[in-house]
C-alpha cells in the first residue's frame, strides 16, 4: 500500500465523535487525506479535529450535524465543497447499536423509529447528499453494516435497519457505477459488552484469544474497522464494489 494512500483526497466521516468513526478520521488524517468530522455533538468533533491538526498539520473541518435530517446532510455537502472544491470518500459510520433482547412485541415505537431514524435514515440521507459529488471525483461511499451474528442477536429492529444498509449498498452501487463504488463494513463486536441488557464500552485491553462463539466478550478494536475502511476509502480498493466486508474476526464463520 502507498504511504499516504489519501493523499490530497477529500473524505467526510460520518460519525467521527468517538469509537470506530474516531478511529477512521486520525487513520484518514495520517493517510493524508482532507477530513470533514460529522456527528451531532460539537464537542467530540472538536477533540478529534485537535488531535488530526496535531499530528498532520492539517485543520479538519468540524460540522455539528444531525444526519436524520436531510437539510443537515445536504449542509455537509456544501460546507466541504465550500472549503476544498471536492470530495472523494465518505465513510458513514453514523448509527447505533442499540439495546439487546428486544423482540418485535416488546419493542416499544420509540425504539423502532431510533433504529431506523440512527442506521437507515443517517445512511440514506448521507448517500443521498454526497453520490453527487462523489460521481465528479470516481469516489467512494462506505456504508456501516453489522456482522452476520450482530443480526441474529434478538433485536429484531437492530438486525432490519442494518439488513437495510447491506440493501442500500448494493442497490447504490449498481445505481453508480461506474462513478462511484459503494461498499459497506460489516464490524463484529468492537470494545462493547452486555449490561444489563444495553450495550458499554469494555475497559481496558481486549482479550484476542477470546472464545469466538462467546462474541459479546470477544472484539475488535475501532482500529480494525478503521484500517478496513481505509482500504475501501483508498485507490488499493479501486476494483470493488457492491460488497459487503465482515471484520469481525471471523466470527461470521460460526453463523
Ligand atoms: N460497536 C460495535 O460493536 C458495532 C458492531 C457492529 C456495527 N456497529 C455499527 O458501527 C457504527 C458505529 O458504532 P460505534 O459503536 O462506534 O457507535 P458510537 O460510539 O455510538 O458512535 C456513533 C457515532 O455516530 C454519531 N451519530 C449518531 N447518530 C448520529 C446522527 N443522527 N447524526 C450524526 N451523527 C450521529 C455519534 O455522535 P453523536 O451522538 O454526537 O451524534 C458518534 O460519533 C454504528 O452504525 C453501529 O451500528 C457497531
Amino acid at each position: 500500500m502507498l504511504a499516504a494512500p489519501l493523499d490530497g483526497r477529500v473524505t467526510v466521516i460520518a460519525g467521527a465523535g468517538n469509537g470506530m468513526g474516531r478511529a477512521a478520521a486520525l487513520l484518514f488524517g495520517q493517510a493524508g487525506a482532507e477530513v470533514a468530522l460529522v456527528a451531532r455533538t460539537k464537542a467530540r468533533l472538536e477533540a478529534t479535529a485537535a488531535q488530526i491538526a496535531d499530528t498532520t498539520g492539517r485543520a479538519p473541518l468540524v460540522l455539528a450535524a444531525d444526519l436524520v435530517d436531510p437539510e443537515a446532510a445536504g449542509s455537509v455537502t456544501e460546507a466541504v465543497l465550500a472549503r476544498w472544491g471536492r470530495l472523494d470518500a465518505v465513510l458513514v459510520n453514523a448509527g447505533t447499536s442499540g439495546y439487546f433482547d428486544l423482540d418485535l412485541p416488546a419493542t416499544p415505537r420509540e425504539v423502532e423509529d431510533e433504529m431506523i431514524d440512527l442506521n437507515r435514515r443517517t445512511a440514506v440521507n448521507t448517500a443521498r447528499a454526497t453520490l453527487p459529488a462523489l460521481g465528479e471525483r470516481s469516489g467512494s461511499l462506505i456504508l456501516v453494516a453489522a456482522a452476520p451474528k450482530t443480526l441474529l442477536w434478538p433485536n429484531t429492529m437492530y438486525a432490519a435497519t442494518k439488513s437495510a444498509v447491506l440493501g442500500l449498498t448494493t442497490g447504490l452501487a449498481r445505481e453508480w457505477w461506474p462513478r462511484v463504488r459503494v461498499n459497506s463494513i460489516s464490524p463484529g463486536s468492537i470494545r462493547r459488552v452486555r449490561v444489563a441488557g444495553h450495550i458499554a464500552p469494555i475497559e481496558g485491553p481486549l482479550d484476542r484469544g477470546g472464545r469466538m462463539d462467546d462474541v459479546m466478550h470477544f472484539g475488535g478494536e475501532p482500529a480494525d474497522i478503521a484500517h478496513a475502511a481505509l482500504f475501501l476509502a483508498g485507490p488499493a480498493s479501486s476494483w470493488i464494489t457492491g460488497v459487503d466486508l465482515p471484520v469481525d474476526g471471523g466470527a461470521h464463520l460460526r453463523w
